[in-house]
C-alpha cells in the first residue's frame, strides 16, 4: 500500500491484551511509512524504573521521580524498535514476567497516566502515527482520524499466547493459567478508576478471532483507504 501522497493521519488502536493489536499496528505503520508507538511499552518502562529503584511499594515517591524518567523509542538498523529508558535500551527487560506482573497496577496511577498521555500526545503532534494501547482512542487521541477497537474471544487469545510461549520453549505455564491471567487483566483494564478501557462509539470494531493475518491486513488497508478518500473528499468541498 502506498499512501505517501495522502494527508498524514493518526490511527488509534485499542484492545484487550493478547489480541494481536501490537503486531497488527506495527505492520500497518510499516505499510504506510508511519511511526509506530507501543504505549504499553511506556507503562512497562516506568514499572522497570520503579523495580530498579525499589519504588514499587512507594507510589508517591515514584510519582515524584516522573521528571527523571525519560522514555523514548528508537528504530534499529534491522527495522525492529527499541524502548529507551533514560537512553538505555530496555526492550527485552520490559517484556519480562516480573514487569508484566506489576505493570497493570502501575498503569492505574492517575499521575503516571497523565504524564504518559502528555508524552503520547506530543509524539502524535505531527500525525503520521499508529499508536496502540487501552486509552488511545478515548483519552490520548479522541479526535484521531481513524479509531479501531480490537477484540478476540478470551479463549482465542489464551490459545495464541499459549502457542507463543510453547514456541519460545516455555512449557511450565498451562493454558488454564494463561486464560485466568487474561481474564484478570481484562477485568483490571476495564474496571480501573483512571481511564478504564472501553470502545469509543466512533471506533471500528475488529474481532479477529476467526481472521487470518492476511484477512486482518486487508481489512485494515481498506479502512485506511476509505478514511483517506473521505478526508480528500472533505477537503475538496
Ligand atoms: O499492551 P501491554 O500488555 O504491553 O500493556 C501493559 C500494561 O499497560 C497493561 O496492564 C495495560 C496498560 N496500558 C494502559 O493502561 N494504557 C495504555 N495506553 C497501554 C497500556
Amino acid at each position: 500500500m502506498n499512501e505517501t501522497s495522502s494527508p498524514k493521519i493518526i490511527i488509534a488502536i485499542d484492545g484487550f491484551s493478547s489480541s494481536g493489536k501490537s503486531t497488527m499496528a506495527k505492520a500497518l505503520a510499516k505499510r504506510l511509512g508511519y511511526r509506530y508507538i507501543d504505549s504499553g511499552a511506556m507503562y512497562r518502562a516506568v514499572t522497570l524504573y520503579a523495580m530498579r529503584h525499589g519504588l514499587l511499594g512507594d507510589i508517591a515517591a515514584l510519582v515524584s521521580h516522573l521528571d527523571n524518567i525519560d522514555i523514548n523509542f528508537r528504530v534499529n538498523p534491522d527495522g525492529s524498535q527499541s524502548t529507551l529508558l533514560n537512553g538505555e535500551d530496555v526492550e527485552r527487560e520490559i517484556r519480562s514476567m516480573e514487569v508484566s506482573a506489576h505493570v497493570s497496577d502501575i498503569a492505574t496511577v492517575g499521575e503516571i497516566r497523565r504524564a504518559m498521555v502528555k508524552k503520547q500526545q506530543a509524539l502524535g503532534a505531527d500525525k503520521g502515527i499508529v499508536m496502540d494501547g487501552r486509552d488511545i482512542t478515548t483519552v490520548v487521541f479522541p479526535d484521531a482520524e481513524l479509531k479501531i477497537f480490537v477484540d478476540a474471544s478470551d479463549e482465542t487469545r489464551a490459545k495464541r499466547r499459549f502457542n507463543e510461549l510453547r514456541a519460545k520453549g516455555d512449557s511450565d505455564t498451562s493454558y488454564e493459567q494463561i486464560l485466568e491471567n487474561i481474564r484478570k487483566r481484562d477485568f483490571t483494564d476495564t474496571h480501573r478508576q483512571e481511564s478504564p478501557m472501553f470502545k469509543a462509539p466512533d471506533a471500528v470494531s475488529l474481532d479477529n478471532s476467526q481472521m487470518s493475518i492476511e484477512e486482518q491486513n486487508d481489512f485494515l488497508d481498506n479502512l485506511v483507504k476509505q478514511r483517506l478518500e473521505g478526508i480528500r473528499n472533505e477537503s475538496r468541498r
